[in-house]
């Protein structure tokens, strides 16, 4: 679990050397070095917690959420971060994929899993169509970040490197999400696996390089090959979170309804069903009809 304040206690004793080790002093070199004094007090704690954890080497984990129960009791778990993602558009709105989603989608759901979430960072994604420009993309995440997330998440690499460079500036924590980038799967045809070639490994170890240098604070990979997610992990110091791209990232994300069983009709390979909650649900209600008919004339 992200330690929130001991992120400031250590920060304290190493500003006077205290009780610090190699390591920890390294790792606070880096982030004045990387984020500047003045832009560092600022990050929201739970940016710094989350950045802390990989820095300690403890993998992170995140599990997307989408309303106010599911948020309390992920919290309550101990989940890392809680990411809206836009996939609530199939698993919560039944659309046929992401690009559906509106920014009014966004911020409805962005509120209520802000609602049920104490602990936790989360973070909003930025739907299709809200980031056609920098400026545009700084209005939108600043609507998220009032509806109650701690950070934005957008799709795209070095093509977006503008985008995340004028969310650092506007102070706005921003994920960028390179790899297979869902919002593209119209242009794209399907979901595809990235970095099979010599030459998508190189796109994606640029982009990687792109955004961290645009100043986003982490990294999701999407169904990019596992030896290419390593090689990102291990050349950038943002924290990378991975999906469906092997076990070496800094982290793990999944949505929800993979993990616990909600979403009957598709199932990635790349996730584990722990649960089977769409089952309960049937034989629950099946029950309830029941008793329910059982008492007609
Ligand atoms: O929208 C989403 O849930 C995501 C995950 C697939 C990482 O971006």
């Amino acid at each position: 679990m992200l330690e929130l304040g001991a992120v400031w206690t250590r920060g304290a004793a190493q500003q006077t050397g205290a009780g610090t080790t190699t390591q920890a002093r390294r790792d606070f070199a880096w982030r004045r070095a990387r984020f500047d004094f003045a832009p560092r007090t600022r990050m929201n704690e739970r940016i710094l917690a989350f950045q802390s954890a990989c820095d300690r080497g403890e993998r992170i984990a995140v599990l997307t959420a989408y309303d106010y129960a599911q948020a309390r009791l992920l919290d309550e778990a101990g989940v890392d971060v809680l990411l809206v993602g836009d996939s609530l558009g199939m698993v919560v709105l039944g659309y046929p994929d992401t690009t559906l989603v509106t920014m009014d989608e966004m911020l409805h759901h962005t509120r209520a899993v802000a609602r049920g979430a104490q602990r936790p960072l989360v973070i909003a994604d930025l739907p299709f169509g809200s980031t056609a420009t920098p400026d545009f993309t700084v209005a939108n995440s600043r609507r998220l970040i009032e509806a109650g997330a701690h950070a934005v998440k957008i799709e795209g690499g070095a093509s977006h490197a503008a985008h995340i460079s004028a969310l650092a500036a506007a102070d706005i924590p921003v994920m960028a999400h390179i790899g297979m980038q869902p919002q593209q799967v119209r242009i794209e045809g399907g979901y595809k696996i990235k970095g099979k070639t010599a030459e998508q490994s190189a796109a994606l170890l640029a982009d990687a390089a792109a955004v961290e240098k645009a100043g986003a604070f982490g990294l999701l990979l999407e169904l990019v090959v596992p030896a290419v997610a390593k090689e990102i992990s291990d050349r950038t110091r943002i924290p990378t979170i991975g999906i469906g791209s092997g076990a070496e990232c800094d982290g793990q994300v999944l949505v929800l309804h993979d993990v616990i069983g909600l979403f009957p009709w598709f199932k990635p390979k790349f996730a584990t069903q722990r649960a089977d909650v769409s089952a309960e649900i049937r034989r629950a209600t099946a029950e309830f009809i029941r008793d329910v008919k059982a008492r007609s004339q």
